[in-house]
């Protein structure tokens, strides 16, 4: 084999996970990934989640090529085949006279890519993962401007991660999705004491995908076409909460948008469900801390999963870790991951308010302790997942799908 080091160039990024707070449900194009709502969320920390993405080119590799979680992936995939010939046409239009450029739009791709959590978790990796795939390929290309409208092309979700802090995805009204991206309205350090907890929940059960489900939910569900009439009051309200740091409306508004998101789910027919009775059981829990606190403590927010996203502000957090303690008890030292706990005030819970819900064991497999973070980085060559002559470091990880 020659050695490829010559030609060869490789770039690495990485990039964040974000959590709707007023979420995207339905499309109104299937192809171009046009959302029928605006849908506003939180970028997370990348020390706790990320997805690396090390793309490279040579004029010696013999084909396109990818690996995911150290699994070699299919390049036929219409959504990853959409990302890449838009990234490339972006470039092509910007740098046509320079060879150099134009001979790498030319070789061949070799993409490997890894989440630092368990797929296993059931945390939705495709937003961070296409957001760091068009991160990284702008970068290799060279090509700058709006990537959030082509992550959106690999996953709706994914042009919000293109961003830190707090993010809105404009739908937009053109008919070729030239308005349809994302925009940050305020970074990670707007909100410094937010918190979130992901609580990552035992029986993972086999679900249905967010792509199936919403667009069942556009076809067959009444209770969608009237949350869309109300969507954008909601996405006021929160930008509002969010500029006020306002953590009390902040909180209800979150909450009544996931429990609408669920309601218009189980209003599917077939009916779609995500949440199990842990997550259930979550829901009470939050609603019974903040009735006792008199005002909004802790919010919570499912996606398509049954994983709860709470927040808090940091100075309820040890409160709060308490009682998830005592209602989830486990035994794993390392029950809790990611930030530390911050030392515990003089508080005092009184589990007697709480007397309605059951205890019940090993109800999570874990907690991960986080908090709002910045957009994709580009990474020093030492963190690259590609050998030098193109090809995984690490073939033996478990498998994922982006
Ligand atoms: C419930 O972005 O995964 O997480 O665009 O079909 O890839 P596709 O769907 P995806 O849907 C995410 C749905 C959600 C809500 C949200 O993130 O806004």
């Amino acid at each position: 084999m020659d050695s490829f080091t010559d030609d060869a160039e490789f770039i690495t990024c990485d990039s964040p996970v974000n959590i709707a707070l007023i979420k995207y449900w339905g499309k109104r194009d299937e192809k171009l990934i046009l959302p029928l709502n605006s849908s506003i969320s939180v970028t997370l920390s990348q020390d706790e989640l990320r997805a690396r993405t090390t793309v490279a080119v040579s004029r010696n590799f013999k084909e396109d090529k990818m690996w995911l979680n150290g699994r070699e992936q299919s390049m036929k995939n219409a959504r990853l085949q959409s990302v890449i010939s838009n990234i490339k046409r972006l470039c092509r239009k910007r740098k046509s006279d320079n060879d150099q450029v134009n001979d790498k739009l030319q070789w061949k791709l070799h993409i490997c890519s890894e989440n630092n959590f368990p797929t296993a978790a059931g945390l939705a990796s495709s937003a961070a993962g296409y957001a760091c795939l068009v991160y990284a390929l702008s970068k290799l290309y060279g090509v700058d401007g709006d990537l959030s409208k082509i992550a959106r092309m690999g996953s709706g979700s994914a042009c919000r991660s293109i961003y830190g802090g707090f993010v809105i995805w404009n739908k937009g009204e053109a008919e070729g999705g030239e308005d349809s991206k994302a925009e940050q309205i305020v970074s990670e350090t707007h909100w410094p004491d937010l918190r979130v907890l992901i609580l990552v929940v035992s029986d993972q059960t086999k679900h249905t995908g967010s792509t199936v489900g919403m667009q069942t939910s556009v076809e067959t569900s009444q209770l969608l076409q009237q949350r869309l009439q109300g969507v954008p009051k909601q996405l006021e309200k929160i930008k509002c909460a969010i500029q006020n740091k306002d953590f009390h409306s902040f909180a209800e508004i979150t909450m009544r948008d996931s429990n609408q998101l669920h309601a218009v789910c189980m209003d599917t027919y077939p009916p779609v469900s995500y949440l199990t009775d842990i997550s259930h059981h979550i829901i009470q829990l939050v609603h019974a801390i903040n009735q006792d606190n008199n005002s909004n403590m802790v919010a919570y927010s499912f996606d398509a999963g049954p994983n709860a996203f709470l927040f808090l502000q940091e100075k309820d957090v040890p409160t709060v870790i308490d009682i998830l303690h005592y209602f989830y008890p486990s035994s794993d030292p390392n029950f809790i991951r990611g930030l530390q706990v911050p030392a515990k005030r003089d508080v005092h819970v009184d589990y007697t308010v709480f007397s309605d819900l059951k205890v019940i064991p090993r109800a999570l497999k874990f907690i991960i302790h986080t908090q709002p973070g910045p957009g994709p980085t580009v990474k020093d060559s030492d963190c690259g997942l590609l050998t030098k002559d193109g090809f995984p470091l690490n073939l033996n990880n478990a498998n994922g799908k982006i």
